[in-house]
C-alpha cells in the first residue's frame, strides 16, 4: 500500500475519462433525470440524498481513515450531533472531562433534558473510566490530545474497555487527522471529524464527517439521519475540503516541527507557569503519545504566570499571530480560551491555546518572545 503521504497527494485524482482532467470537477446540481422507466441508472436523484463531489470526499475519507463508510456533514458539529442522536434515549454517556467545549455544551443542553446521561470522566486514567460505567453506557467519546489542555488518553486501554462492556468508541480526531493518529487501529467504532480545520487547511470552509470501521445498523441510521436532517456539506466545501487534503501531509509535517519547537521554547520562559504539549518529555503523556501517535501534532497551549491579566497582555501584543478562535490553518493563532468557553468554563483564566501554522518557527517564536516581554 502507498505511504499515506502520497494517497493524500492523489486523493480523488483519477484523469476524468472524458476531458482527461485531472482534478474532479464541482458537482452543483440539486437534481438528476431519470430514464423513461423511472430509474436512476447513474445512482443519484437528488443533492441532499447522494452527491457525486460529496461522494468523493466521503470516499477519500473513508479511505484514509481505513474505514469503510463516511457521511460528511455541513459541520464538525453537525457530524457530532448525528452520532449523538443514534445513542437510544434512557443511555448514558461518558464524556472526557478536558474536551472541546462545544461537544459538552451540545450534550449537556440538546440531549441531558431529553433522556441522554452524562458523565465527565478524567480520561488519563483507565479506571476512572471502567468505574464510571453504568449498566446502561452506550457510549465513550474520546479527544486525544483533549482541547484545551492536550491531555492523552489511551486509545488501545479504552478499546478493550469498550469492547469488553459492548459500548460504543466514539474518537474526535479533529486534532490529529488521519495523518497523526487513526484511532481504527485500537478498537474506535466511529471516527468524527471537524473537516473545518487540518483537513480543509485554509480557514475559509466548514465541514465534518463520520466515518466507520465496520458496518452497522447505527451507521445506516445515522445514514439516513443525513438525508433526512439535512445537514449535509454542500458540494463547493466538499470540493475545497479535497483541495485542501492533498497537502495535509505536508502542511501538517511542517506544523508539528514549528509546534515543537515553539512549545520547546515556551518551556524556557519565566513568565510561562507551565506549556501543556504532548512533545515535551516533561508532558505525563508523552510517552502514550509516542506510541499512538506519528507525531505530536500543531496544537499547544500555556499558562501565563501572573493569571488572566498577563494572559491577555501577551495574546493583545502580538504580530504575527493572530488573535482568533480555530485552527488548523494555515495562518498560526492565539486564544485566551477561557473567554470563548463561557461562564461555565473549567478552563484557567491564565490560559492561552495555540494553533501553529504555516510561518517560519523563527518568526513565531520572535513574535512570542518580544510578546511576554512585553506582557
Ligand atoms: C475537537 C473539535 N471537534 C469538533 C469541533 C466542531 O467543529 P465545527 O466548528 O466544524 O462545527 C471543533 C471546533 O473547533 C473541534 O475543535
Amino acid at each position: 500500500m502507498a505511504h499515506l503521504l502520497t494517497s493524500l497527494a492523489h486523493a480523488a485524482c483519477n484523469p476524468d475519462s472524458e476531458t482527461g482532467a485531472l482534478v474532479p470537477p464541482i458537482h452543483p446540481a440539486t437534481t438528476y433525470e431519470r430514464d423513461p422507466d423511472g430509474s436512476y441508472p447513474k445512482g443519484y436523484k437528488y443533492s441532499r440524498d447522494g452527491n457525486p463531489t460529496r461522494r468523493q470526499l466521503e470516499n477519500t475519507l473513508a479511505e484514509l481513515e481505513g474505514g469503510i463508510s463516511c457521511r460528511a456533514f455541513s459541520s464538525g458539529m453537525a457530524a457530532s450531533n448525528a452520532v449523538i442522536q443514534s445513542i437510544p434515549i434512557g443511555s448514558h454517556v461518558l464524556l472526557p472531562d478536558d474536551v472541546y467545549h462545544g461537544v459538552r455544551q451540545l450534550i449537556n443542553e440538546q440531549f441531558q433534558g431529553r433522556g441522554i446521561q452524562v458523565t465527565a470522566v478524567d480520561m488519563t486514567h483507565l479506571d476512572d473510566i471502567e468505574n464510571a460505567i453504568r449498566p446502561n453506557t452506550g457510549m465513550i467519546w474520546v479527544e486525544t490530545p483533549s482541547n484545551p489542555l492536550l491531555q492523552i488518553t489511551d486509545l488501545s486501554g479504552v478499546g478493550q474497555i469498550a469492547s469488553k462492556n459492548d459500548i460504543l468508541f466514539v474518537v474526535d480526531g479533529t486534532w490529529t487527522t488521519p495523518f497523526l493518529q487513526r484511532p481504527f487501529e485500537y478498537g474506535a467504532d466511529l471516527v468524527v471529524h471537524s473537516l473545518t480545520k487540518y483537513l480543509g487547511g485554509h480557514s475559509d470552509t466548514l465541514g465534518g464527517a463520520v466515518i466507520t470501521r465496520a458496518d452497522s445498523e447505527r451507521f445506516e441510521q445515522l445514514s439516513k439521519y443525513q438525508q433526512q436532517s439535512g445537514a449535509v456539506l454542500d458540494p463547493f466545501s466538499s470540493w475545497l475540503t479535497l483541495r485542501g487534503i492533498r497537502t495535509l501531509g505536508v502542511r501538517l509535517s511542517h506544523q508539528c516541527s514549528t509546534a515543537r519547537q515553539v512549545a520547546t521554547f515556551l518551556e524556557t520562559r519565566s513568565e510561562v507557569r507551565v506549556v501543556h504539549y504532548p512533545g515535551l518529555s516533561s508532558h505525563p503523556g508523552h510517552e502514550l503519545a509516542a506510541k499512538q501517535m506519528d507525531d505530536f501534532g500543531a496544537m499547544l497551549s500555556f499558562e501565563a504566570d501572573g493569571g488572566q491579566d498577563r494572559a491577555m497582555a501577551i495574546a493583545a501584543a502580538v504580530k504575527v499571530f493572530t488573535r482568533a478562535t480555530s485552527l488548523g490553518g494555515t495562518e498560526s493563532l492565539i486564544e485566551h480560551r477561557a473567554s470563548i468557553e463561557g461562564p461555565e468554563t473549567k478552563t484557567s483564566p491564565s490560559l492561552l491555546r495555540v494553533s501553529i501554522g504555516l510561518e517560519h518557527p523563527k518568526d513565531l517564536i520572535e513574535d512570542l518572545e518580544r510578546s511576554l516581554i512585553k506582557s
